[in-house]
């Protein structure tokens, strides 16, 4: 049966969530579209996803995002999940559909593509090999969205090497898994550099990677996205190479989220960037 109020909803499901900046985003862009709607923030305890995914449709929502930690056991729980989803092993966004049923996706990988195209209009993925350290869900986001750019080699990097392996199997083509070890020799004649691991972030350590045989044409992007710009992202930017931040991953991922949700591809702004970037700056 059709909601018989216009008032669109969609939101996010994590524990914890509040420090979410997806409500912000979509908000805004509620506006943006003239369009009446909320999108909100849903502490939804682990255990509680199930009764919680299967509540959105009569309360109205459209759909939801989620968060840690329940992007892979919402796998188990929706009825339908998509190719891309089932590649990357994890879902990032849930679409409930008019006949109550749950759709998973995953659209981190739209996310960093999008962002990096719109950062830096001439990167190209088949200019040349990229380096993606790190084997969890991120990279398996990111070599996923690299594939399907055409990139020609992706020297995979993780401290545990299994989770590289797994992916370079399940994933095929041309993923290369390089040693822990070897990572800085790793960079040599890459035309991308990609951190994915959580190294980097506020109150963790540095990522231990040495910048000295990446060319200094590379693009570096970091996922990571508090601190806006990583200790990666300052030293690869202090040599000459360009760079891209984490926030525009979780910025470009929610235009296909709502295109599913509402029919609708909202724009990322630069004054809907610039306000992302002062609620993170500011804490
Ligand atoms: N911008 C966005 O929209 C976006 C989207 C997704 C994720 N992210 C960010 O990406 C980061 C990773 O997320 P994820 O979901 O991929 O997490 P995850 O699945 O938990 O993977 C964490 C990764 O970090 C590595 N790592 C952790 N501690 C390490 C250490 N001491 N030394 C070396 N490597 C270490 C892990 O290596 P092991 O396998 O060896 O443990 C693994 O590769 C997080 O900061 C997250 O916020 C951003």
């Amino acid at each position: 049966m059709t909601h018989p109020d216009k008032f669109l909803l969609a939101g996010v499901m994590g524990w914890p969530v509040m420090h979410s900046r997806s409500p912000m985003m979509h908000n805004y862009w509620f506006e943006q579209q003239g369009l009446a709607g909320t999108y909100v923030p849903l502490a939804i305890e682990p255990g509680k996803l199930a009764p919680a995914l299967r509540a959105l449709h009569p309360l109205g929502f459209a759909g939801c995002n989620l968060t840690i930690p329940h992007k892979q056991d919402a796998m188990e729980i929706v009825d339908e999940v998509d190719e891309v989803a089932a590649r990357i092993g994890a879902i990032s966004c849930v679409v409930a559909r008019p006949d109550g049923s749950l759709f998973g996706t995953n659209n981190d990988w739209l996310g960093f593509i999008g962002n990096l195209k719109q950062q830096q209009p001439d990167w190209r993925a088949d200019a040349g090999p990229a380096a993606v350290i790190g084997g969890g869900g991120g990279a398996r986001a990111v070599c996923y969205g690299l594939m399907q750019e055409g990139v020609p080699e992706i020297r995979l990097v993780n401290r545990t090497p299994e989770r590289a392996q797994a992916i370079a199997a399940e994933f095929g083509g041309p993923i290369r898994v390089v040693a822990w070890a070897d990572r800085h020799d790793a960079l040599d004649g890459v035309a991308t550099l990609v951190n994915t691991t959580s190294q980097g972030m506020v109150g963790m350590p540095d990522l231990d990677l040495r910048l000295d045989r990446l060319p200094g044409a590379a693009l570096v992007s970091d996922i990571i996205y508090t601190p806006l710009e990583t200790p990666l992202l300052a030293a690869a930017r202090q040599r000459g190479n360009p760079t891209v931040n984490g926030l525009g991953m979780l910025l470009h991922q929610g235009i296909p989220a709502w295109k599913l949700w509402f029919g609708v591809e909202p724009a990322v702004t630069d004054e809907l960037r610039e306000m992302m970037e002062r609620s993170i700056a500011g804490g």
